[in-house]
């Protein structure tokens, strides 16, 4: 069974969506990062993205039977999605939502994430880094 790591909207912009706020890196740096990481640690994932809330609730939904973690960044939706956070509650294995940036430090409507009530732990503002850090917590065999 592997790890899901699934992001949200706009994510795939990644690298030159506002740099400053987000970083140089693009999601497939990501990626590439993270299948390095994985490889070392002897774990396996599968990484998507989609601008689409259903699609990423169907990737919730497959990662049921398929997958023994998931790590999350909802990107927008963590802010306005019941829907994936009633997706995320039929999962049953642990689920760290990432954040690029710290969102509590940003508007306040970027305070609140419906995912974080569901996720075992929640990393913000760590740039890129927070993707690496949730899949260290997947090694420890959680
Ligand atoms: C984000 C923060 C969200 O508020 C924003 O809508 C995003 C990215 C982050 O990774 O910092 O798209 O989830």
């Amino acid at each position: 069974k592997c790890i899901y790591v699934l992001n949200g909207p706009n994510l795939n912009l990644l690298g030159s969506r506002q740099p400053e706020i987000y970083g140089a890196e693009t999601l497939a740096d990501v990626h590439r990062r993270l299948l390095g990481r994985a490889l070392e640690l002897g774990l396996e994932i599968e990484f998507f993205q989609s601008n689409s809330e259903g699609e990423i609730i169907d990737k919730i939904h497959e990662a049921r039977s398929r997958a023994r973690g998931i790590i999350i960044n909802p990107a927008a939706y963590s802010h306005t999605s019941v829907a994936i956070l009633d997706a995320l509650n039929t999962f049953e294995q642990p689920v760290i939502e990432v954040h690029i940036s710290n969102i509590h430090q940003r508007e306040s409507f970027r305070h609140h994430s419906f995912v974080s009530a569901r996720a075992e732990g929640v990393i913000a503002g760590l740039g890129t880094l927070g993707y690496l850090l949730a899949l260290e917590y997947f090694a420890k065999g959680s």
